[in-house]
């Protein structure tokens, strides 16, 4: 088969009398200006062949097509446009079947939506991540696909952005099959369809569904989507596609594409999109491999040690946990058992995916049995002695290239790697509580950390399908130290004449899952009590000091597990409590604060100028490597809106929006 070059990314290659079309545009087969003008050009030349009698369109290498290039978003337009090439995909007289290697994403999936047929090969996947962009598909897919899979499963898809496996795709329509050599079986159906009528997806009737369960549909998938325009929209667009003829569908999407991809939410989301894929690259790092991870010891198994286990055995690790007991042990792995088991009732996980997990994983009182491992993640209780003399006892214990990691939360990392024979061996991973949920990793490099260790601290978060952000060391790493003055500010607020609900509401309407003194009530008031008081004689006397939570801990008010916090719980819901109410006004009157009002704009913006300047701090200090790693963990650890781009982002675009 020799090859016709297209354009730069597009080539082609006549196979019994089909054009096999490839798409090549590295890493994942964006659809860039080239790659749209290579396809055209394809058509027009398998239109010029009489011996051809179709196309297959497939890409190269594991992806299929990863969507619009996002990277042209914001740029000139350069013609054609994509809604023209699938137009002339879909119109094409000779048959056009795509044989889908890998994941069809975006406008990738809306290219093999006009295609005549779909073959999809096993380890394909499909999705419209737009609203995930901030923006709706921009090229038929709200349009095409209800008419393919009905509207209620594309409400699921479009509106939710979730990507499903070939399996599911099978089952739902979407492709017209699955087979383990796609492009054979993609040639195969070409000659099927060859000189029949061609079923051409924008020319179907959207199936007919009650209106109700269409209502459901929409209700589900906008519930996770506070304060976003895209789902809302892309919701719109579906419903729209059963009433509306194609061109007017289509008209209505791309305005709207084109509208929201000039939004803030769009800018915030993409802003989000490249900063994940910077997170955990480090310059230093650059040609240093990782050491080989098999087998990783975790000290204690409670609730972050379990998490931990749980998210190292689905990916594939085997996991020795240690306690200091055989009946803690036991505890400990019917702990892990019951995260297992609670993710295959909830289907998230499969059960005999469950029980090779459980085949790995080991727990025991027998610290010995950490000779095997690679990595010991320390997840004892968060106490510099109780985690220095571990450390110390693991040196004798553990292999000579065994990585120990720990998962303090506020201790100095560098403190307790000093304890040890080899401090270039000792990292920091902080996970987030539930730790086989949470997707943040703050991956601590330590005074002493090698470079081997910290590069394979990243790599195995990465393993864990986690967001590792490397951090320095700083009392509360990158995450509660912006939280810490996020915390502050909002008491300064309390202080000065805002209630915490209004506080709590300006942050839920900013899009926040909950407002910051219902978080506290959450997580329990007394441990950072306990630390207050531990740092009572090293406290700046003249700082500005809130004792308002102090006052709330002395009166029992512990947060949600105490009945009583910032709010009362005694109905079962957060209630405004007058007593706080007056615990705060004492508190204003100690002071002579006479207290003002705050409108809920001013709320937000001045929490939002607290993070922003913490992380201008930390990255002052070289803390953080840069500012959108700062916005991820604000994003993936402390429910800042993602929508809205992190703190750092926000802040920025709020400066430019007010200057
Ligand atoms: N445009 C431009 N660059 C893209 C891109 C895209 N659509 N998708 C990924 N990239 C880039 C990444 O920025 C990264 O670049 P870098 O190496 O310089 O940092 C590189 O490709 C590799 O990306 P990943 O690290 O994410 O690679 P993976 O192999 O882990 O994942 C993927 C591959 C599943 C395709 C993933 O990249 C992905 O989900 N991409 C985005 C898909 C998407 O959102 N598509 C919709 C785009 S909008 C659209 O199509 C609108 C249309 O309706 C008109």
């Amino acid at each position: 088969m020799s090859a016709t070059r297209f354009s730069e990314s597009v080539t082609g290659g006549i196979r019994d009398g089909v054009l096999v079309v490839t798409i090549d545009n590295p890493p994942v087969n964006a659809i860039s200006a080239h790659v749209r003008q290579g396809l055209v050009k394809a058509l027009d030349h398998a239109a010029a062949l009489a011996m051809v009698v179709g196309v297959v369109i497939t890409g190269a290498g594991r992806t299929f097509v990863g969507g619009a290039d996002i990277k042209e978003f914001g740029k000139p337009p350069v013609e054609p446009a994509l809604p023209e090439v699938i137009e002339r995909i879909e119109s094409n007289s000779k048959p056009v079947v795509a044989a889908i290697n890998g994941a069809a994403l975006g406008g990738g999936c809306e290219i093999a939506l006009a295609c005549h047929g779909r073959i999809s090969g096993e380890k394909a996947s499909f999705g419209m991540p737009e609203v995930k962009l901030g923006i709706v598909p921009g090229a038929g897919g709200t349009q095409r696909l209800p008419r393919l899979i009905g509207t209620i499963a594309a409400i699921d898809l479009i509106g939710s952005g979730r990507a499903v496996k070939a399996t599911e795709a099978r089952s739902l329509g979407l492709v017209d099959g699955v087979a383990k050599d796609h492009l054979d079986a993609a040639l195969s159906l070409v000659h099927d369809l060859a000189g029949e009528p061609l079923r051409r997806t924008g020319m179907l009737e959207v199936p007919a569904v009650e209106p109700v369960a269409v209502e459901a549909a929409a209700k589900k998938v906008l519930s996770k989507a506070r304060g976003q325009a895209a789902p809302a929209e892309a919701v719109r667009l579906v419903k729209a596609a059963a009433n509306v003829d194609l061109k007017q569908g289509l008209a209505d999407e791309r305005a709207t594409f084109l509208r929201l991809r000039d939004s803030e939410e769009a800018a915030a989301l993409r802003h989000v999109f490249f900063a994940e894929r910077q997170a955990g690259r480090v310059d230093k790092l650059e040609g240093i491999a990782p050491r080989k991870i098999e087998t990783v010891g975790i000290v204690g198994t409670g609730l972050m040690g379990a998490g931990i286990a749980v998210a190292a055995l689905t990916a594939g690790y085997r996991v020795t946990g240690i306690e200091q007991t055989e009946a803690a042990a036991a505890n400990g792995h019917g702990r892990i058992a019951g995260i297992l088991d609670k993710s295959v009732q909830s289907g998230r996980l499969a059960a005999t995916v469950r029980d090779e997990c459980l085949a790995r994983l080991v727990v025991t009182a027998n610290a010995g049995e950490l000779a095997a491992a690679n990595l010991v993640i320390e997840a004892v209780f968060d106490d510099l002695t109780v985690k220095t003399e571990l450390l110390q006892r693991l040196d004798g214990i553990v292999r000579p290239d065994a990585i120990l990691a720990t998962n303090t939360s506020y201790l100095n990392p560098d403190e307790i790697a000093a304890a040890t024979a080899h401090p270039e061996r000792v990292v920091g991973l902080h996970f987030f509580s539930p730790a086989n949920i949470m997707r943040l990793v703050e991956v601590v490099d330590c005074k002493a950390t090698a470079p081997d260790v910290l590069a394979s601290a990243i790599a195995f978060a990465k393993r864990l399908g986690k967001l590792p952000v490397v951090c320095g060391v700083t009392e509360g790493f990158i995450g509660n130290r912006i939280f810490s003055a996020y915390r502050r500010e909002a008491e300064f607020m309390v202080e000065d004449g805002a209630a915490p609900h209004e506080i709590d509401a300006a942050l839920e309407a900013y899009g926040f899952p909950m407002g910051i003194f219902t978080v506290y009530d959450m997580a329990g008031l007394e441990i950072a009590w306990a630390r207050r008081k531990r740092q009572a004689t090293t406290r700046d006397p003249k700082a500005r000091y809130v004792e308002i939570a102090d006052r709330l801990c002395e009166a029992g008010r512990f947060g949600r597990k105490t009945g009583r916090g910032w709010y009362d719980y005694s109905s079962g819901e957060r209630a405004v409590d007058p007593e706080v109410t007056a615990l705060i006004e004492a508190a204003r009157a100690a002071k002579s604060i006479v207290p003002r009002d705050f409108t809920s704009d001013e709320i937000a913006a001045r929490l939002l100028k607290a993070m922003a300047e913490e992380g201008a701090a930390l990255l002052a200090e070289g803390i953080a490597a840069r500012s959108s790693d700062i916005d991820l963990v604000m994003i993936n650890g402390y429910g800042f809106p993602a929508h809205k781009g992190g703190p750092v982002f926000a802040a920025e675009t709020h400066k430019e929006a007010t200057s």
